[in-house]
């Protein structure tokens, strides 16, 4: 698989957080649930799901379909390296891949779900296309992900201090509906929804997206170490609007998006 320099980047990441993504990721798997729930109750028989990380929605779809076949591909191999052991399905595979260029053929899935892998692809329209173009005919596509308003309270309190991207950005929920309206799905419905996580410290939030690893992986970082005074201002700029006993909120941003083909 050819990537490029910031596919190379994203991917190590997520690889060097695997081992702690689970320890890391209640509101991943919250939103997870919600697209899953939001699944009807259909005869499937193969399943892929795509940016799987350590496979927290394939175990959850085996139970509900256990004649299927699900497939997790991920482009971070050691994500797919903690799904494996998860797996206790006649019929599970994982494939280290990227989601903008499926290693499937045309009309081979009956439902693809994505959760909160879509922001990370730098084009989203191709991530779409090879939705639509491995689902069935008549099949669905359940995708997450993130937009604009995500982090906003990190972002503002950096910004505050320089104009580095120290932050990762997300698209405006208008453009993502755009997106979508580029492929030739006979049905798309997305809603967006915010919804408030508190933090008790800075260093909490800060902790929390490492151990995910989903720092910061943008484009228009500053090369090299931020110094300590720095970041002793934007933690003190982060949590100045603190709760007393909750800590400071912050936004999550979040898509929801059901694709027939
Ligand atoms: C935030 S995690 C979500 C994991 C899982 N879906 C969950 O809900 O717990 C995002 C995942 O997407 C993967 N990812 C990022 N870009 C990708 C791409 N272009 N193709 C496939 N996977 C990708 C990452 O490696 C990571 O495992």
């Amino acid at each position: 698989m050819q990537m490029s320099p910031s596919k190379i980047r994203i991917a190590d990441s997520f690889a060097k957080a695997a081992g702690s993504y689970d320890t890391y990721a209640q509101f991943q798997r919250d939103v997870a649930d919600t697209l899953l729930s939001r699944i009807p109750d259909r005869k499937t028989t193969r399943i892929l799901d795509i940016g799987s990380g350590t496979g927290y929605c394939a175990s959850s779809l085996m139970p509900v379909y256990p004649q299927s076949c699900i497939t997790s591909l991920d482009i971070a191999d050691a994500m797919l390296l903690h799904a494996r052991p998860r797996g206790n399905s006649e019929c599970e595979n994982w494939v280290c891949g990227d989601g903008e260029s499926l290693p499937f053929f045309d009309n081979s899935f009956d439902l693809v779900v994505s959760s909160l892998a879509m922001q990370w692809c730098t084009d989203p329209v191709m991530f779409c296309q090879e939705i639509f173009r491995v689902l069935k005919p008549g099949a669905h596509a359940f995708v997450s992900t993130l937009a604009e308003k995500t982090l906003t309270e990190l972002r503002e309190s950096w910004s505050a201090i320089d104009s580095f991207v120290h932050v990762n950005t997300f698209l405006p929920y208008g453009e993502i509906v755009k997106c979508l309206g580029q492929v030739p799905f006979s049905r798309v419905t997305s809603n967006n929804q915010q919804e408030f996580c508190f933090y008790s410290s800075f260093n909490a939030l800060c902790k929390e997206l490492k151990g995910i690893g989903a720092h910061n992986i943008n484009a228009g970082q500053r090369q090299g170490l931020t110094g300590k005074d720095k970041f002793r201002k934007v933690k003190a700029h982060f949590e100045r609007n603190a709760e007393n006993d909750k800590g400071t909120s912050v936004t999550w941003d979040i898509v929801l998006i059901e694709m027939e083909k």
